[in-house]
């Protein structure tokens, strides 16, 4: 398979008293990408974490800071974090009352844009936006907490999405990536690889599993889901 995969640990899940470290341990165990989840206590039933905490990891890696906003109203928020240091931002599109515009905005703000979809959300949306998009993220839980087990109908889901990201690079040449969110651990990512995901968010199943204290103490999970993919 000549897709690249990505694995993106969930920071929701990580010690928050440590987060610098938790961000460079879980890159130097071998992450790509920090997921970066913010809940409002509006449009989903959770409070995390905003701007500032973007701000202050961000001269903590290099990796690419992806923001997940589970927010309501989303634009207000976009230039904050687009300053704060996030490279990928993605919103959730009932929650934008304009979502072509949110998806410019978040561009002109120099972010990689993309559109979420709840497991009941339908995927109509990304219909007349696909040249604004770099990347979709379906989400395989219902949005607001870490440690949820993963939905097995986003496995159809997802298929139906690889397929019209191919059909759309066969007409344009341009690739958007396809993310996955929610209860993905080790016995499970091949499956969601088969069925068309080339980038993985792992919450509990990074952050929940090594007890260590040096700098790698993510090594473990991450190679065993790395070695999980090599196989697809
Ligand atoms: C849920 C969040 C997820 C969550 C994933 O609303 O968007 O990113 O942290 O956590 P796990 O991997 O534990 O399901
Ligand atoms: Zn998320």
């Amino acid at each position: 398979m000549s897709r690249a995969f990505k694995i993106a640990p969930s920071i929701l899940s990580a010690n928050f008293a440590k987060l610098g470290e938790e961000v460079s341990n879980v890159i130097a165990s071998g992450a790509d990408w920090i997921h970066f989840d913010v809940m409002d206590n509006h449009y989903v039933p959770n409070l995390t974490i905003g701007p500032l905490v973007c701000e202050a990891i961000r001269p903590v890696t290099d990796a690419v800071i992806d923001v997940h906003l589970m927010v309501k109203p989303v634009d207000r928020l976009i230039p904050d974090f687009a300053k704060a240091g996030a490279n990928v931002i993605t919103f959730h599109p009932e929650a934008s009352d304009h979502i072509d515009r949110t998806l410019a905005l978040i561009h002109d703000c120099g972010c990689q844009a993309g559109l979420v979809f709840n497991p009941a959300t339908p995927l109509q949306y990304m219909d007349y936006v696909m040249d604004k998009l770099d990347i979709v993220l379906l989400m395989s839980v219902n949005p607001g907490f870490g440690g949820q087990a993963f939905l097995p109908i986003t496995l159809d889901k997802l298929r139906g999405v690889r397929c019209r990201l191919d059909m759309y690079k066969k007409k344009t040449g341009r690739d958007i990536l396809l993310e996955v969110d929610g209860g993905v651990k080790v016995d499970n990512i091949a499956d969601i690889a088969r069925a068309g995901a080339d980038t993985f968010v792992a919450g509990s199943a990074v952050f929940g599993a090594g007890k260590d204290t040096d700098a790698h103490r993510y090594d473990s999970v991450i190679s065993a889901l790395r070695a999980q993919l090599a196989a697809v």
